[in-house]
């Protein structure tokens, strides 16, 4: 139970899911190419947590985002995966517990979560599989 396998060939882009890993909701995301731009728009520098969306995701792969799906501020499960298509207003995650806003590469734009989704240990074990933990 210390890994957890996801084929990221049956989410269709612009789709998000939920999985569990290690007890915790994780979300496994297929970002559409106006996602991926609307991510690299973003002078990363100017950001709270500064990481781009290839920092975030695998070489080759950086349409398959990987996070927790945990809220950084007080650990709530945030919208716009499995419950809802309330992705807030940077189009990635909303919080609705105390209002924080992800964005499509689940970095923190609004509300008072300090940090980005977190992106765990993971690998690609084929070009449509890959394995957390
Ligand atoms: Fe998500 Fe507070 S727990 S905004």
């Amino acid at each position: 139970e210390s890994t957890t396998e996801v084929d990221v060939s049956a989410i269709e882009p612009g789709q998000s899911i939920k999985a569990i890993f290690r007890k915790q909701p994780l979300f496994v995301r297929r970002l559409t190419e106006r996602e991926i731009a609307e991510a690299n728009a973003v002078d990363a520098s100017s950001l709270r947590d500064p990481q781009t969306l290839q920092e975030r995701t695998k070489e080759g792969h950086e349409d398959v985002l990987v996070t927790m799906g945990v809220c950084t501020h007080l650990g709530c499960v945030p919208l716009g995966a499995a419950e809802g298509e309330n992705k807030g207003e940077f189009g990635g995650y909303f919080c609705p517990c105390h209002g924080s806003h992800y964005d499509t590469a689940a970095r923190i734009r609004k509300g008072p979560a300090p940090t980005n989704l977190e992106v765990p240990e993971y690998e690609f074990t084929s070009d449509t599989v890959i394995r957390v933990g």
